[in-house]
């Protein structure tokens, strides 16, 4: 007799490795096309679905957990996780997965690109030299802020933000300081060369501010208009964690009028709509959510959530689970 395969939904457009190894075990609804859903058509199309593979965009919430009864996991390919409602769905029964660690290192040396392209202007000297404007050399054209020997202040301070602090003090021999909801422990701390300070002295000491933290409601907003007030004239903000954790209307105010140097960000809150304020402004370098994009990782992230939905479905366990549902 053959067995039914479990159907599941791969909510975007994914590797074709990726859709063959997931039609080894289950009955696979791909978004070939793919098209963007509206929360009602996510919802018509996991009608029936015991797993859906998620790319950290599509919202799994108490609606779509009472609209799909038969959903069973939902395994995240990023390792940020607030498009899912955890409690709902260890309410609902309903195993949520993300993708952590595949993406540590490729992650990190983005933060690392995107401090350098921030700090020594490299975009804004791009456009400069591509818009015909470079006629002669002068001392002080695009001068930047310092990277090597400077201070680099990490909030959040997980693997990424570790990997980052591991860049800084020992390629760049930077003062490396970092404020985290719980402080690290002793030899993690040696290991990163990272000294533990306050978010206040973080943002006051830092040259460069480093965003690396999971976003949650409490930290919406978490870099306002008074926190960039804080920070050194001559600072730059780079955020490769969550939209919704800078203000970007206020950081946009700030860098108009040079109340700090410059900004990265590779993350908007509403992305990937941006706030318009951001693209008059100069000193900003701007990247469409891109920190962990590159194929090699991008392909894991994808194999590790593939294998969250074989792992809980058919084997009975969830490689990297976010929670512990009753019917785990
Ligand atoms: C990307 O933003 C991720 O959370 O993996």
């Amino acid at each position: 007799m053959t067995q039914i395969k479990p159907a599941v939904l791969v909510a975007r457009a994914i590797f074709p490795e990726v859709l063959d190894k997931l039609r080894q075990h289950f009955d696979v609804t791909s978004n070939d096309g793919d098209e963007l859903w509206s929360p009602q058509e996510f919802a018509q199309k996991l009608q029936g679905k015991a797993g859906v593979l998620t790319t950290g965009a599509e919202r799994v919430g108490p609606e779509l957990l009472a609209a799909c009864p038969e959903l069973r996991i939902a395994a995240n390919m990023a390792v940020g996780y607030n498009n899912f409602d955890i409690a709902a769905m260890t309410a609902r029964g309903v195993q949520a997965t993300n993708a952590p660690d595949v993406l540590t290192e490729t992650t990190a040396d983005f933060g690392f690109a995107l401090l350098m392209a921030t700090a020594r202007r490299i975009a804004e000297s791009e456009h400069y030299l591509r818009a015909g404007k470079w006629t002669r050399w002068s001392y002080d054209m695009f001068a930047g802020a310092e990277v090597h020997g400077s201070t680099l202040g990490i909030l959040g301070m997980g693997r990424i933000g570790q990997a980052i602090a591991r860049r800084g003090a020992l390629g760049f021999g930077m003062k490396v300081i970092y404020h985290n909801r719980s402080r690290l422990d002793a030899a993690t701390e040696a290991a990163c060369q990272a000294r533990y300070v306050s978010k206040d002295e973080l943002l006051q000491t830092a040259d460069h501010v480093m965003l690396v933290l999971p976003y949650t409601p409490d930290n919406h907003h978490t870099i306002g208009a008074a926190d960039i007030a804080r920070m050194k004239p001559t600072a730059t903000l780079i955020n490769i964690a969550r939209g919704g954790i800078v203000d970007d209307a206020a950081l946009a105010q700030a860098l108009r009028e040079q109340r700090i140097a410059a900004a990265g960000l590779d993350v908007f809150e509403g992305e990937p709509k941006v706030h318009p304020d951001l693209l008059t402004v100069p000193n900003v370098v701007l990247t469409p959510h891109i920190a962990s994009a590159t194929l090699p990782t991008r392909l894991a992230m994808a194999m590790l959530a593939a294998d969250n939905l074989i792992g809980y479905l058919i084997e009975g366990k969830a490689l990297t689970p976010l929670n512990h549902p009753a019917s785990a």
